[in-house]
């Protein structure tokens, strides 16, 4: 199994390129299903996700080129297209569920065997289904008491449908079934995050006629057929946001080239509230940790535009070195506070209390060996190895590997001390 080995390192300098959206590219991939024509992605990150959706693909019968040394996918869905994604890929990335929208329009059919929960929650699809129902999809409810989601379909029909919660993947799941639905959609409560607009877009190039996607109302008037594009994908904005706190915990001063601050509006002012300078230039976002102490914060994570989850446990590595207490509400998950266990075990001294996670701050950290619980987690243990006195080992990487291209190389062109090592 592979590992990360973390040396306290200097303060971080130099600059780094933020790779296209992980959160962005997993349901455009998904939507290249609803044409028979060629789409090429650009600006993929070579990731395991990626690798994930695009093996999703072809099993699914659409040829993929996958030129990832050249962040790029080109897919065509043009054959014959099977209903049903198999459970050895869906179980490796739960995301695999973003294809059911896409593949219930194209074959009338999709039977998706549901991974389960993971370590920050029980991961529930009723909302997706909701959506699905309400476009007309049947679902077998025999198979969905064992887990499997099997839904059929004639011509789906347009209606308006209220989210009980924001679901980001509810909301990319209805959003692409109501694109070739007869009639129009309106979702209302729906997901606002950046990576929903950019889904939006890619449809709209292939024909789709969607409005208000990045605002809590979405409408679809259903068109006849969607064509193949090419689209560039976002930026990582969690990506970008794990880098601002890398250059915080080490009161370094790093450019970030290739984000969009605006969609970090929340995280930037955090980072802001804790002493931190942020400046946008030409060039790219100027974060600058070197000229004051890390001042203690609250953060409570909400739906976009709120504060995000996935940046909830690399914000904490920042408040565990901060100079005064700080409070942490996650609201969004149930249990994303698997890595307080890892920091505790750095010295962290981080009480828990339901969704509240108390941080005592002004800690000198030991290096320790940890784990990554979930991608963001293993980000956020990295960061903390940066700072913490010795030598943090840092096992199952593979969670890294998910969503953060090149991290190693990136982290140590900045001068982290860091390495992979392979057991
Ligand atoms: C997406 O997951 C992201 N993944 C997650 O990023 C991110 O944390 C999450 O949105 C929230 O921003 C991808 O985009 C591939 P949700 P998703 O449906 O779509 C509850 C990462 O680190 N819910 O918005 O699964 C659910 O249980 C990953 O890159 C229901 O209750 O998130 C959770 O508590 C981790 N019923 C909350 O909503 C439903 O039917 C948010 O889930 C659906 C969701």
């Amino acid at each position: 199994m592979a590992k990360f080995l973390v040396q306290k390192s200097e303060p971080l300098h130099g600059e780094v390129s933020i790779s296209g959206s992980k959160n962005a590219v997993l349901p455009i991939l998904a939507a290249t299903l609803l044409t028979d024509e060629k789409c090429t992605i650009l600006d993929v990150p070579a990731l395991r996700d990626v690798d994930v959706m695009c093996d999703l693909l072809r099993s699914l019968g659409a040829d993929v080129d996958k030129k990832l040394e050249e962040n790029t996918v080109d897919v065509t869905a043009s054959g014959e297209i099977n209903s049903e994604a198999p459970f050895d890929l869906v179980k490796m990335m739960r995301a695999s569920i973003l294809v059911l929208g896409a593949l219930l329009l194209r074959t009338g059919r999709a039977v998706i065997h549901l991974p389960g929960g993971c370590a920050i929650g029980e991961r529930p699809v009723e909302l997706h289904l909701k959506g699905l129902k309400a476009l007309g999809a049947t679902i077998d409810q025999a198979q969905l008491a064992k887990g499997i989601v099997d839904a059929t379909a004639g011509k789906l029909k347009g209606n308006t449908i209220y989210l009980d919660f924001p679901s980001v993947g509810a909301t990319e799941v209805i959003i692409m079934a109501a694109s070739l639905a007869e009639g129009t959609t309106i979702l209302e409560n729906a997901a606002q995050e950046p990576e929903i607009v950019d889904l939006a877009s890619f449809l709209n190039k292939m024909g789709a006629r969607i409005k208000g996607a990045g605002t809590d109302t979405i409408k679809i008037e259903g068109v006849e057929k969607l064509h193949g594009v090419s689209h560039n994908v976002i930026p990582d904005r969690i990506e970008a946001g794990t880098f601002m706190v890398s250059a915080a915990i080490t009161h370094g001063r790093i450019l970030i080239k290739n984000m969009l601050p605006d969609h970090l509006k929340a995280v930037i002012a955090k980072l802001r509230e804790c002493g931190v300078e942020i400046e946008a230039t030409d060039e790219g976002v100027i974060v600058d940790g070197s000229k004051h102490k890390i001042i203690s914060t609250d953060i409570k994570t909400l739906p976009y535009p709120g504060f995000p989850t996935d940046m909830q446990s690399p914000f904490m590595a920042l408040l565990t070195v901060a100079d005064g207490p700080s409070a942490v509400i996650e609201t969004v998950f149930e249990n994303r506070f698997m890595h307080v266990a890892e920091f505790n075990r750095m010295g962290a001294n981080i009480k828990t209390e339901g969704k509240c996670a108390i941080i005592p701050g002004g800690k000198k950290l030991k290096g320790a060996q940890v784990v990554a619980t979930d991608l963001r987690a293993g980000a956020a243990v990295v960061l903390t190895g940066l700072v913490a006195e010795g030598t943090t080992e840092v096992s199952q990487i593979y969670h890294i590997d998910r969503g953060y291209e090149h991290f190693v190389d990136k982290l140590k062109a900045l001068g982290a001390n860091i390495m992979r090592i392979e057991e």
